[in-house]
């Protein structure tokens, strides 16, 4: 039988703020981590050691990393890309984290826009990489990008998604979190690529990660959860978008997840407070002038 505690990984901080052109300053991002933590929210993905070339606005992961308050039971993962990515955590002497994430995607075509290899590239050099972090003591996530549809080559075929998430796992990721990158899945999609995909892999290593740009993300989020997985991405305010998917919106917003599990069988570990993410969405939705895109956020807001 499976577990009734979700657990959600906020991924504001890094998803919801990677795409932002104006560089937000460091200070906020270091409040918005510790304002996070001290909400309920257990893990928390704080940044990316990718190339500052590509993603500009996370160059200053290491930073942010070495000032933030570190709460007991409180998991602070960053994006790795590759070798350099998780050499510069310089584990053990600073080890601004006990957690990393690598990411590849189902297709070639988004894949080579994100990363600049293919996924089969992708998957030979994150192998070392994955062997070293393990090898250091870290705990190493994955992530299959556009798992549903692809903004360069349409509609994908869940049994690559189901190859990709095998050969992650089998590298020694913990978890792999399925990317509806472009947020154009449905529940009905959802649940077939989920069926697909736990023919080779345990439900309970999967995390369903959705973008709202169609408006299904919520939906989606209850298509995994009859589906068996307790792990679901989500951002303060809505905020995100990956700067290699054109068009796409920011990801379920975290305060529309934890409002829509209320009086369910669900609890969320954690026990995050939603008042207090509610004001944290209108705070950095402030901060980086965007509008608050979590329905819940603007509903309470507005009472
Ligand atoms: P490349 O250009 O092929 O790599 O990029 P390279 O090895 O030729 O390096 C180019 C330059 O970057 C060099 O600098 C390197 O030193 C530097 P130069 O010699 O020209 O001065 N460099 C680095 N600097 C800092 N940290 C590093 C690093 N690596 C190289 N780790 C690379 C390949 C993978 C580096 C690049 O494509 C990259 O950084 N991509 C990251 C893209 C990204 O962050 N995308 C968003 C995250 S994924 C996402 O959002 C999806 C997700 O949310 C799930 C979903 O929604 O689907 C997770
Ligand atoms: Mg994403």
């Amino acid at each position: 039988s499976t577990s009734e505690i979700v657990r959600i990984v906020e991924v504001g901080p890094r998803d919801g703020l990677q795409n932002e052109k104006a560089t937000i300053p460091a200070d906020v991002k270091v409040q918005l981590i510790n304002r996070l933590g001290r909400a309920g929210m257990r893990i928390i993905e704080a940044g990316s050691f990718v190339s500052p070339k590509w993603v500009p606005q996370m160059a200053s992961s290491a930073e942010i990393l070495n000032s933030i308050e570190r709460l007991p039971g409180v998991r602070y993962p960053v994006l790795v890309p590759n070798q350099k990515g998780l050499d510069s955590l310089d584990i053990p002497h600073a080890a601004p984290t006990d957690e990393i994430a690598v990411f590849t995607a189902a297709t070639d075509a988004f894949n080579k826009a994100n990363t600049n290899v293919t996924v089969a590239e992708s998957l030979d050099r994150l192998a070392p990489v994955v062997r070293d972090a393990l090898d250091l003591g870290l705990r190493v996530r994955g992530y299959v990008s556009v798992v549903i549809a692809c903004p360069y080559s349409g509609r994908v075929d869940a049994r690559q998604v189901r190859d990709v998430t095998k050969a992650l796992l089998d590298m020694g990721c913990y978890e792999v979190s399925l990317g509806d990158t472009v947020g154009q899945g449905t529940p009905h999609q959802v649940t077939a690529l989920l069926e697909e995909v736990t023919k080779d892999v345990d439900v309970e290593k999967l995390a369903g990660h959705f973008h709202d740009t169609f408006g299904m993300a919520i939906a989606n989020v209850f298509a995994a959860l009859s589906a068996g997985v307790r792990t679901i991405d989500s951002s303060i305010g809505g905020l995100g978008g990956c700067p290699y998917s054109p068009g796409a919106t920011g990801n379920v917003a975290t305060e529309d997840v934890i409002y829509a599990l209320r009086g369910s069988p669900y609890s969320i570990d954690g026990n995050p407070d939603l008042d207090s993410l509610v004001d944290i969405g209108w705070w950095i939705s402030a901060q980086i002038g965007r509008e608050n895109a979590s329905r819940v956020g603007n509903a309470i807001r507005s009472r």
